[in-house]
């Protein structure tokens, strides 16, 4: 990939996408719903190769939300299987790429528990990884996330006074993960539709009109030159 026009200097350590788009990528030429996800793969992974082509630290991708339960059973029952069967068919590539698989989301019941298991393999498998982290959300809501992080203090028993940002902070699903400094989304939608309510505080928002099948390592690119025109201020003043 070429990098003319990027400074390598300020290459963002986090990417998230909103791999929006699928099911109009499939009705657009007769096919179906599912097709469109199913095609989403090849994008995930192109993207995944551009992410690690500039050096991209942490990626992270919305493959089913708290939400996504509302679609049809058939198409729930697909991204179930889809996602299980991509793990399986790819995390040994994944890992040689040194790629560190993470999920975040809620571990309910209604996940099936071969999917959870095939999740923990995984993380497992590509553990010590260093390259770059490959961040699921799946069963994934930016509001469940902070209901869950409450849960969590009230458990912990943290006193009124003692509730501060890094104390919830450190109960999201992976206080380990970085606040987005990027966040994408594909297929012309202007929403974050509940992805990573409180890490994108300070995210810069890229929309592409690109639906989610057709993106590729260059519309990655194309976000990064646009993230790096931009001036983040913080809530401060550019200095
Ligand atoms: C949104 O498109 C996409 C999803 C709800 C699922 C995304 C999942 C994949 C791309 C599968 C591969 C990913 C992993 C990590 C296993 P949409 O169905 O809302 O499209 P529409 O807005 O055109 O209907």
């Amino acid at each position: 990939m070429s990098f003319s026009g990027l400074d390598p200097d300020r290459i963002p350590c986090h990417v998230a996408c909103v791999m929006d788009g699928n099911g109009r990528w499939a009705e657009q030429r007769g096919l179906k719903r599912t097709d469109g996800h199913a095609a989403g793969e090849e994008a995930l992974f192109d993207t995944a190769e551009g992410a690690l082509e500039l050096g991209i630290q942490w990626l992270t991708v919305y493959a089913f939300s708290t939400e996504n339960w509302r679609r049809p059973a058939d198409e729930v029952k697909f991204l179930m299987w889809f996602n299980q069967s991509l793990l399986e068919r790819r995390r040994d590539e994944l890992n040689d790429m040194g790629v560190r698989i993470r999920f975040i989301g809620r571990r309910d019941w209604r996940v099936p528990k071969r999917l959870l298991r095939c999740m923990d393999e995984s993380v497992e498998l590509t553990r010590d990884n260093k390259r770059m982290t490959l961040t699921i959300a799946f069963n994934y809501g930016g509001r469940a996330e902070i209901v869950d992080a409450v849960k969590a203090l009230v458990a912990d028993g943290v006193a009124p006074n003692k509730v501060t940002e890094k104390a919830i902070a450190r109960r999201l699903y992976d206080p380990d993960m970085p606040e987005p400094d990027l966040m994408v989304r594909t297929s012309g939608e202007f929403r974050t539709s509940n992805f990573l309510l409180w890490e994108m505080a300070y995210s810069e928002l890229v929309f592409s009109d690109t639906l989610w099948p057709d993106f590729r390592r260059q519309h990655l690119r194309d976000a990064v030159i646009e993230f790096q025109n931009r001036t983040r201020r913080f809530g401060g003043l550019s200095s």
